[in-house]
């Protein structure tokens, strides 16, 4: 019997690890960021804190974009930066194979776990590689996107509620197994 709801338990533990695998590797994908909103959060922080984002569009992005994007990020502690408009078709932003820069200042986020992208208008879209951020007071952080931007949503990372990094989540599964193993030969032996 014992045996029995040990097996049970050492499948259960092996399956809720897994699933938790699962999730954190699609956090690191970049997603349509449901419920999210800029705005409230955004009108009661101080704008003290100044960043430097640099986003570079894709070679295989169209040639050009006339779309309005917009851009929010910031930490797990509600600190949000929020920039509405980086597009300029003056200045000729998010070109084919091109990088932008941009300062932008909003409440002091550190660590930047977040960052969602915004983008609104035609069918041909815009594809950006990756934004770089340059927080404050830490090292830049860098998000690879290297997909376009679904119209009219925001899409983007959060990593804020990662719980651990995939490496020492599969050593903590193979230490669970290695014990469920070496148990399972004793409780052999018992019974
Ligand atoms: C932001 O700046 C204002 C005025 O410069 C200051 O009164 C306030 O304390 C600052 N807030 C933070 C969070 O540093
Ligand atoms: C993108 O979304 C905007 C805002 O909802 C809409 O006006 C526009 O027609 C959409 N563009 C396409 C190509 O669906």
């Amino acid at each position: 019997m014992i045996k029995q709801v040990f097996l049970l338990f050492c499948f259960v533990s092996g399956l809720t690890l897994s699933v938790s695998e699962s999730k954190s590797a699609s956090m690191l994908q970049p997603h349509v960021a449901e419920d999210f909103d800029v705005g409230y959060i955004q009108m009661k922080s101080e704008h003290n804190c100044s960043y430097l984002v640099m986003i570079t569009t894709s070679c295989s992005s169209p040639k050009f974009t006339t779309d309005k994007i917009s851009i929010a990020f910031g930490d797990d502690q509600g600190n949000q930066v929020y920039a509405p408009r980086l597009d300029d078709p003056i200045s000729k932003t998010f070109e084919q194979c091109s990088s932008d820069s941009f300062q932008i200042d909003g409440a002091c986020a550190s660590p930047i776990c977040y960052v969602y992208l915004y983008r609104s208008g035609s069918e041909n879209g815009w594809k950006p590689e990756s934004v770089k951020i340059f927080g404050f007071d830490a090292e830049p952080t860098t998000f690879k996107f290297n997909t376009p931007i679904p119209n009219d949503t925001w899409y983007g990372y959060n990593l804020c509620e990662t719980p651990s990094p995939p490496s020492s989540s599969h050593q903590l599964s193979a230490q669970k197994w290695l014990i469920c193993v070496v148990l399972g030969f004793f409780l052999s032996f018992l019974m």
